[in-house]
């Protein structure tokens, strides 16, 4: 499995997912519309590789998608591009169902062509990565945890286009044969995350002395997985993993918003102590509407039948990753500028 198309490639995971891959040998298309929440500056490392190629092309263009199967002739589909952010989902829900659930459907067509076309040995083993987030079970309440067989129960848009999508995946498999994983897993945390999300917003707004914005009471519990951990169980569930089956990917680690925010403040007290404290910059304002209470993973079956197991705890993770952000203020500073312009606001 050496050439391998990654969608979403100029994302966050996908990003680190490039990177992962072509230094550990791969060749890498990378096929990427290049939306807001894309930096190809994030692959600066391997653009210049032989074994990586990118392509600018929207998953919902069916014809750009059989060129690229075409051309580069793929031995693994690992499909990334999505719209991502939920609270961009409740307020216009269009581009999500566009992207995750009709551009989903134009590539498996596309992957089902292109498998149908391979001579035997190479069609047994094409596999089709679809991956996903925890958010498709729903919510939680105090006990209990995800397994591959919790029921699926959408609350945001956004979450309800991804279960759409991990339906389709999953039936091409059953229908077609296509050699399709599908792979759900928790909150991720790292480089290269665009600072709309949780983490690194709280460590840019923190550096500049903006409010820290937390939802309702800040008790609500997300399970944390470092991206590099996630990019590991990516690959494993790629080459190990069962046609036809649903990895839980997460690294056992529950944080309430707040525990979560409470810590970047204490490192950011540490690291870049002229605000300090930082915790003074914390507000709690009105929740997310169907704001989901707890997520948590079981991730028992990567770790039993693949042997992966996560390499960071949340401290290490965290404090690696707001080292990253002060470090890299050229990476995240123009798309903070660019979010403000188009939205009138902070992201
Ligand atoms: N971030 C998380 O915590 C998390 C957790 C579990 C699963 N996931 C899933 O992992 C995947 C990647 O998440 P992310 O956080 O890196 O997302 P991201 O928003 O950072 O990146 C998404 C990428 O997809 C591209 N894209 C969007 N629409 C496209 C289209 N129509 N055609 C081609 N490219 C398009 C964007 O340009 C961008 O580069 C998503 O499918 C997401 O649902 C994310």
């Amino acid at each position: 499995m050496q050439r391998i198309i990654v969608t979403g490639g100029c994302g966050f995971i996908g990003a680190n997912l490039c990177r992962h891959l072509v230094r550990g040998g791969a060749s890498v298309l990378n096929i990427d519309k290049l939306t807001y929440a894309a930096n190809p500056a994030s692959l600066g490392d391997i653009a210049g590789s032989a074994a990586y190629r990118f392509a600018q092309a929207d998953i919902c263009d069916r014809a750009a998608l059989e060129r690229a199967f075409a051309d580069f002739d793929p031995d693994a589909v690992m499909h990334l591009a999505a719209e991502s952010h939920v609270d961009r989902s409740i307020d216009a829900s269009g581009d999500f169902i566009q992207t995750n659930v009709v551009g989903t459907h134009a590539l498996l067509e596309a992957a089902r062509a292109h498998h149908a076309r391979l001579a035997p040995a190479r069609r047994d083993s094409f596999r089709f990565l679809h991956v996903s987030t925890d958010e498709v079970y729903g919510s939680l309440g105090a006990d209990g945890l995800f397994t591959e067989t919790t029921p699926f129960d959408p609350s945001s848009p956004y979450a309800a286009s991804k279960a759409a999508s991990d339906h389709l995946a999953l039936a091409w498999q059953r229908t077609y044969g296509l050699p399709v994983i599908v792979s759900n897993c928790s909150n991720n945390y790292g480089p290269f995350q665009f600072p709309e999300k949780l983490i690194p917003l709280m460590i840019v707004n923190a550096l500049d002395a903006q409010p820290l914005p937390v939802y309702g009471d800040g008790q609500n519990v997300r399970d944390w997985i470092h991206v590099e951990d996630h990019v590991r169980g990516l690959v494993a569930v790629l080459r190990g993993g069962r046609a036809g089956a649903t990895y839980n990917i997460g690294a056992r680690c529950e944080r309430t918003n707040r525990q979560v925010v409470d810590t970047i403040c204490a490192l950011m007290d540490r690291l870049s102590p002229d605000g300090a404290p930082h915790a003074r910059l914390v507000r709690f304002v009105a929740d997310r509407p169907g704001h989901d209470r707890r997520y948590a993973i079981d991730p028992t079956r990567i770790e039993s039948e693949l042997g992966w197991r996560p390499a960071e705890s949340f401290e290490s993770g965290l404090e690696k990753t707001v080292r990253w952000y002060l470090d890299n203020e050229a990476w995240w500073a123009p798309l903070r500028a660019a979010a403000r312009t188009r939205q009138g606001k902070t992201p």
